[in-house]
């Protein structure tokens, strides 16, 4: 029998596929469900035709999944947040292993390849140490919750849904000092009246609130984003959140652009330093408002152990750190190498990395600031300085520029650990680096962000 749009029928539920919905098939044709668990027995609605598959809709489930758990988010059902807290833990560790599996034979053409276990997070809620909420009078109302409309409301979107935002009582996978800071910043905002920022109209004053935390000394850095610089407006909530020991620091983020963003080169230093401290493994690193740092630190304990032993440094090795932020990962392996060099494009970050290899004392690591699909091959310094060993690659979740790919296959390194949150776009880069004689050793996948269909992975090349 063949299916068209709108049709509703039962499938069951095999797998979660890459991105997070539920995914099966029917007379061999691939229908994607919206927040479908394994398991479940459904009646769905196709509600969108693709060329080779549909994507449905769920319209009653028949039987529950085996895997199925109550959420602990009050919030679980509307939130665009984490998709998997009604999923075992388990289960959600099974499936992301098998779609990093699925994803590199599907586009990577990889086929039987070794992948390790997945390594698991002990902790699976209050891991989060960066979260960004928006400040809006357009609110979401949950059916299960009803609260009245409120003139600002602080939390983050549902599903698909930008110009909404869900007024959070709490989010389970930030600390609990991070609930307190959302709820005092939103009292304080509503009682003295201020404004939230219309992204329709572009009018309006706050925009969003950052937390960043570190486990290291409890310590917290709270970003106000608004449109325009008026400290007077802010000083309310300021003296609230000042008497919170925790926080380290308050920053204001201008940003009078239209394009919803955090970050800002208008900044000011509102209580406190600019800067929180992490520790990981036996490094200190700074982290300012706007550099990227792992957003679960004690998964990256893990994440840069793995890299560690990947590497297997004998001390004489030349190592480049590409795509290296606030130049983590080197750091971490500078011990054991002979020098490591330092790549990433964004220049506070590059600033970051110089004073923290500094702050751990460490004197073999150089760090530059550029674009990898230029700075290797345009930068008359890097021409002259020693081709690296080894290359660690740790690119954003667009993965590698084919130039910069191409770049980085002309430093001929002996090895290549490539770190990515991006199965698809790794699995694209991996075919492409084996062209050129590459062959992988070790693929080690790592769940740095329970709940959420977010996978992270390591893979090993080598000549
Ligand atoms: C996934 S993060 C990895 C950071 C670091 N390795 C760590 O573990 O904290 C990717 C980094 O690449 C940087 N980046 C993005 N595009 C880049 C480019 N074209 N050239 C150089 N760096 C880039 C980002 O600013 C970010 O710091």
């Amino acid at each position: 029998m063949s299916i068209k749009r709108n049709d509703i029928i039962e499938v069951t539920v095999d797998s979660l596929s890459f991105g997070g919905s539920g995914f099966t098939r029917y007379n061999n044709i691939a229908i994607f469900i919206d927040k479908a668990l394994p398991g479940q027995k459904l009646r769905i609605k196709l509600f969108k035709k693709y060329k080779n598959y549909f994507k449905a809709g769920i319209v009653e489930i028949i039987k529950e999944s085996p895997y199925f758990l109550n959420p602990k988010c009050l919030h679980f059902n509307d939130c665009g947040g984490c998709s998997f807290q009604n999923l075992e833990y388990g289960q959600q560790l099974k499936q992301k292993g098998n779609q990093v599996k699925d994803t590199l034979s599907h586009i990577g053409n990889l086929k039987s390849l070794k992948i390790k276990p997945i390594i698991e997070a002990k902790e699976h809620f209050k891991y989060r140490n960066k979260m960004e909420f928006t400040f809006s009078s357009n609110q979401w109302f949950e059916k299960h919750n009803p609260k009245e409309k409120k003139k600002l409301c602080l939390g983050l979107h549902p599903k698909g849904r930008w110009d909404k935002t869900i007024d959070l009582e709490s989010c389970e996978i930030q600390s609990d000092i991070a609930n307190k800071i959302m709820t005092i910043t939103r009292d304080v905002a509503l009682k003295n009246k201020l404004v939230p920022y219309d992204i329709k109209k572009h009018t309006g004053f706050l925009r969003q609130l950052v937390i960043r935390s570190a486990d290291y000394n409890n310590e917290t850095m709270v970003i106000i984003v608004t449109s325009k610089n008026d400290e007077k407006k802010l000083r309310p909530i300021i003296e609230e959140l000042s008497k919170i020991k925790e926080i380290k620091s308050i920053i204001n983020n201008v940003n009078s652009r239209k394009a919803d963003v955090s970050y800002s080169n208008e900044r000011y230093l509102l209580h406190g330093e600019d800067f929180i401290t992490e520790k990981i493994g036996n490094y200190k690193f700074k982290i300012s408002s706007d550099s990227f740092f792992q957003t679960n630190s004690k998964q990256t304990k893990k994440l840069y152990d793995i890299i560690k032993k990947e590497a297997d440094l004998k001390g004489k090795e030349i190592i480049y750190d590409l795509y290296c932020g606030t130049g983590t990962i080197g750091i971490y392996l500078s011990k054991k190498a002979k020098k490591v060099y330092g790549f990433e494009i964004i220049s506070s970050a590059v600033d970051d990395a110089i004073i923290n290899a500094d702050n751990n004392n460490i004197k073999n690591t150089l760090f530059f600031q550029g674009d990898i699909k230029d700075v290797l091959i345009e930068n008359q310094e890097i021409k002259t300085i020693e081709k690296p060993d080894i290359s660690i690659v740790d690119p954003p979740r667009s993965g590698l520029h084919p130039k910069a790919l191409k770049n980085i296959l002309k430093l001929d390194q002996k090895k290549i650990i490539y770190i990515s949150c991006n199965p698809s776009t790794q699995a694209r880069d991996l075919k492409e680096i084996m062209n050129y004689g590459y062959k992988i050793k070790n693929i080690q996948p790592i769940d740095m962000f329970p709940h959420t269909p977010h996978i992270e992975s390591v893979v090993t090349l080598a000549k």
